[in-house]
């Protein structure tokens, strides 16, 4: 494990009510942080206490957007252990997107120790009641203080941690989906399997649209012919039709999510036909129509699964499953929430241990 210089807090602050909380609003004690130089690379890697930044006005992330983000959880289990899932995911979806923003690589080993060594020190915080985690978001800035429109030389690479409880309030209540025809969310050749702010940005019109008529989410579709169904707000979407799933494929316009990757290994393990292939929209409503859309669901690290209980697409509208939770989400989130809470076995080697 990769040693890093550690100042601690000289002031703990207090620790929210884990019955109340909420998602994203509370951080911890401390937070890592380490820069980039051309000349030195990564370098500098620390735990400091939390507190703001400082950043010249000039810094090119605030100027042009170049950063990045990522998003894990650490859980705590019955008996106390501290663990991770899949954060090697993390890291190599990490460097996926700095090739693709023009921000250096960091070191896959380095990335997910940094992240070990934050929880630790940090680990009371972690609350144990069911469905609450600590979220953990390591995100990388451009530095540069230069207002022309190029990539800068110059990094930080920091992690933040936060107490979250669950990302809907409703927790696995179904949820209601408006498909987006009028925006787009991402293009091929564009940055949609990126985890870039810009992209969460560029979203945000058609989600304040969506929450103004009464739904939860979007679910977008393709922006070429805005036919084909894509990834929902901040989750992957999964449909079960006729006994079958059908999930859109990775060729560049969605995030490659950990957990999609994860159902789909857990639903292939157990029998499932899992079809990574576009399906039109058209085709998801006539499938409801003949009765045999049988489950909606959104998968992603902050709610693991949010089932779809109603779409509505061009003045049409169905209800799913009776606007309740299907028997496979119920299942897969079982699976998948158990084995991150220790309590359903590790088969898989997804687990990793905070020592
Ligand atoms: C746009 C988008 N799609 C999908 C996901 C799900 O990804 P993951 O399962 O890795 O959390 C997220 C969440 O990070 C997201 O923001």
């Amino acid at each position: 494990m990769n040693k890093f210089k550690v100042v601690l807090t000289k002031e703990k602050k207090q620790k929210p009510n884990p019955d109340t909380l909420k998602f994203g609003t509370v951080f911890t004690d401390h937070m890592f942080v380490m820069d980039y130089e051309p000349e030195k690379g990564w370098h500098d890697g620390r735990i400091v206490p939390y507190a703001p930044l400082e950043l010249d006005p000039a810094a090119s992330v605030l100027h042009y957007g170049q950063e990045m983000f990522e998003g894990l959880k650490a859980y705590k289990t019955k008996e106390g252990k501290v663990q991770l899932f899949r954060p090697d995911m993390n890291a190599k979806r990490t460097n996926n997107t700095n090739e693709r923003m023009c921000m250096p690589h960091i070191d896959e080993d380095v990335y997910v120790d940094a992240i070990k060594a934050l929880v630790k020190i940090d680990s009371e915080w972690i609350p144990d009641k069911k469905d609450t985690a600590l979220y953990v978001r390591p995100f990388m800035i451009a530095t540069d203080n230069y207002l022309g429109v190029s990539a800068s030389k110059t990094y930080k690479f920091i992690i933040i941690l936060s107490p979250v409880g669950p990302y809907y309030e409703s927790g696995l209540a179904p949820t209601k989906i408006y498909v987006e025809n009028e925006y787009v969310r991402s293009t091929p050749g564009g940055t949609g399997f990126a985890k870039i702010g810009g992209n969460y940005a560029a979203a945000m019109k058609a989600e304040s649209k969506a929450h103004e008529m009464g739904y939860d989410q979007v679910l977008w579709l393709d922006a070429i012919e805005k036919k084909y169904v894509e990834e929902i707000g901040t989750s992957n979407a999964f449909f079960k039709i006729d006994g079958q799933l059908y999930t859109a494929p990775l060729y560049g316009t969605i995030l490659p999510g950990i957990t999609r990757d994860s159902m789909i290994t857990v639903m292939r393990d157990w029998g499932y036909m899992v079809n990574e292939q576009r399906l039109a929209i058209e085709d998801v409503f006539k499938a409801a129509e003949e009765g045999k859309l049988e489950e909606v669901f959104a998968t992603g690290t902050a709610a693991v699964i949010s089932p779809i209980g109603e779409l509505f697409w061009n003045d049409k509208h169905v209800v799913i499953n009776n606007n309740e939770i299907g028997s496979l989400s119920q299942k897969l989130y079982d699976e998948l929430y158990g084995m991150q809470i220790g309590e359903k076995e590790d088969i898989r080697g997804w687990i990793v241990a905070v020592e």
